[in-house]
This record gives structure tokens, C-alpha cells and sequence, in this order.
């Protein structure tokens, strides 16, 4: 049985959704969705296996890069909720315009708030590859709005997806409140069943009245939108890499943090992705750091102490 939820529903705020029309799951290879997933398979590995992606996921992430991903973000979705905005009426998208459910630009305000204070608007810039992805996002909302669906698909239906699971590396790696502050961009509190509200969305898509040539434009325009993502993700990761340890809270320093941390003949083997026998100070400072060990030292110490005064009473 198809579920009810609050909501707004192709431009009306406020009604309810119902998801009849999810009813029938069957697929034809000519429906939008279908294209779109088969037409992006490619494009989603990649991105999935950008640097970025893959040491986020594994919760290397430092918290002046995540301060800086949120932020790449507010820009891209204030474009592209600006333009949502701009096509609420038109046929060619209107079935897809759910602000209550999916829009992010208010929440992402609110991570901003937490990460940068409230002068946040003066602290922050849109950096060049972000840039790239909002001009497109404008032009296609000004000149092309058939063609807004692949990227309001290639968001959404990833934050909806995949998103979830990078909530909780951030959440975790970062040591952020149980509150959710910082997170509030995953949060999707209109979305009571993310895998339902999928499918009501492939269904919207599906019916949107397309011939087969617009089709196959917006699938490209989505393997565009994955590109731009992956730009966005390299600029970050190179940006990463010339942010010294200590930008992660609660993270080891390399060395003493002074210098250039890639000089590090072991730091430059980590990036390399070689398997080495890993700085010796950064070992050092891990152990020292794990309460096990700090017990040991303790106890050397103490036992140190007593041979020393033992032996010169
Ligand atoms: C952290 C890495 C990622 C993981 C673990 C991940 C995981 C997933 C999973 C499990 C699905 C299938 C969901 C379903 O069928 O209901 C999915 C779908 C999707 N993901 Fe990702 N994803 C990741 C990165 C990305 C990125 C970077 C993008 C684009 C910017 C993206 C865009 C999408 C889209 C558009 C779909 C919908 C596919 C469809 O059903 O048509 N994902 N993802």
C-alpha cells in the first residue's frame, strides 16, 4: 500500500502527497528513470571513486574541507533551487518541484551558521569548479529548463541515496553533536521513506511529456552534472591535501606542524597511495594519544621513579 505524507506537490505548498502513481513499479527502457540510471552508471562509479568520495567514506575528512564541501553546496543548490524556483509553473518541470521535501538551501544556511558564525555570508567564497557548475545551472534554467530534471535527478536522488550514508561518516569523523548541527543538509525531515519517495519522483519523471531526442539531451546533461561534481570533488581533494593536520579536530599532527607536510617523505608515500612503514613521529604521537598505551607509559614511569629513588637511598 502506497503511504501518505505532508508535503507540497508540483508547486502547490502545503497539500498532501499521495503515492498512488507508485503503485505500478513496472519500467519500460524508454521511461526517463531508466535512462537516467542505465545512462549514469558509468559516471556514478566514477564519481564514487573520486579521492575524495573514497576518504570521505572512509572518514578521512578534515573539517576545514567538509566546512568548505557544505559551502560548495549552498552555492550550487541556491542556483539550482533559484532556477527550481524560476520553472515551478513550467510543464517541462513543474511535476518535479517539491520544496518542502527536497530543498537544501535553507539547511545548508543553518550548517553554514554552525561552521562559519553568523557573518558566515563574508567568510565564505564560491570557489572556481563550483562556479563552473553554477553557470551551467543558470544557463539551463534561463535557456534550457527541459533539461533542469537531470540535474534536480542527479542531486537529489543522490542525497536521498547514497547521501544518508555520508551523514554518518561526517557525524562520526568529525565530532559533530548528536543534534545534527552541521548535518542539517542530510536531513530530509518532509521525507518520511526516502526509497518511496524515489519512487514517486522516478514516476514524476516518467511522465513528463518528452520526445526521445530531449530524452537522450537530458541524460547527457546529467553525465554532465556528474562531471561537474567530480570537479568540484578534485578542486577539494587538491585543497585537501594542502591543509595540514591539525585542520582536523582531534587529529594526530604530522611532525610538528610546522613546514610543508608534504615535504614528508612518508606523508608523500601516503598520498602516493604506497604502503610504507609510516612516519615515525606520527606513529609515535598516535600511540601516546591511545589510553592503553599512556597506562603503559605510566607505569614505566612510576616503576622508573622508584628504581631511581631506591637506588639513591
Ligand atoms: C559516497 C558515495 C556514494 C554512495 C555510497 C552512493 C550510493 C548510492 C546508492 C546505494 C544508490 C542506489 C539507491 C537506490 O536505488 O535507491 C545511489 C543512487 C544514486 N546516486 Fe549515489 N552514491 C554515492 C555517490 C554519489 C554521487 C557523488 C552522486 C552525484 C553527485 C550520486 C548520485 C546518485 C544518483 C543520481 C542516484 C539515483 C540512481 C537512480 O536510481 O536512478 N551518488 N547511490
Amino acid at each position: 500500500m502506497p503511504s501518505v505524507m505532508e508535503g507540497s506537490e508540483g508547486g502547490e505548498e502545503g497539500e498532501n502527497i499521495h503515492y498512488e502513481e507508485t503503485e505500478d513499479d513496472s519500467v519500460s527502457p524508454t521511461d526517463l528513470s531508466e535512462l537516467l540510471k542505465e545512462g549514469t552508471k558509468e559516471s556514478h562509479d566514477r564519481a564514487e571513486n573520486t579521492q575524495f568520495v573514497k576518504d570521505f567514506l572512509k572518514g578521512r575528512i578534515k573539517k576545514e574541507l567538509f566546512k568548505l564541501a557544505t559551502a560548495a553546496l549552498y552555492f550550487t543548490y541556491s542556483a539550482l533551487e533559484e532556477e527550481m524556483d524560476r520553472n515551478k509553473d513550467n510543464p517541462v518541470f513543474a511535476p518535479l518541484y517539491f520544496p518542502l521535501e527536497l530543498h537544501r538551501r535553507e539547511a545548508l544556511v543553518k550548517d553554514m551558521e554552525y561552521f562559519y558564525g553568523e557573518d558566515w555570508k563574508e567568510k565564505i567564497q564560491c570557489s572556481e569548479a563550483t562556479q563552473h557548475y553554477v553557470d551551467r545551472i543558470h544557463h539551463v534554467g534561463q535557456h534550457e529548463p527541459e533539461l533542469l530534471v537531470a540535474h534536480a535527478y542527479t542531486r537529489y536522488m543522490g542525497d536521498l541515496s547514497g547521501g544518508q550514508v555520508l551523514k554518518k561518516v561526517a557525524q562520526r569523523a568529525l565530532k559533530l553533536p548528536s543534534t545534527e548541527e552541521g548535518i542539517q543538509f542530510y536531513m530530509f525531515e518532509n521525507i518520511s521513506n526516502a526509497q518511496q519517495f524515489k519512487q514517486l519522483y522516478r514516476a514524476r519523471m516518467n511522465a513528463l511529456d518528452l520526445d526521445k531526442n530531449t530524452k537522450e539531451r537530458i541524460v547527457e546533461e546529467a553525465n554532465r552534472a556528474f562531471r561537474f561534481n567530480m570537479q568540484v570533488f578534485d578542486e577539494l581533494d587538491k585543497i585537501g591535501m594542502s591543509l595540514t593536520e591539525e585542520a582536523q579536530d582531534g587529529g594526530v599532527p604530522v611532525h610538528d606542524g610546522k613546514g610543508d607536510l608534504r615535504k614528508c617523505p612518508y606523508y608523500a608515500d601516503k598520498l602516493a597511495g604506497k604502503a610504507g612503514p609510516g612516519c615515525p613521529y606520527h606513529t609515535a604521537m598516535t600511540l601516546a594519544k591511545q589510553p592503553v598505551v599512556q597506562l603503559i607509559l605510566a607505569a614505566c614511569v612510576a616503576v622508573a621513579a622508584g628504581a631511581a629513588a631506591w637506588y639513591v637511598m
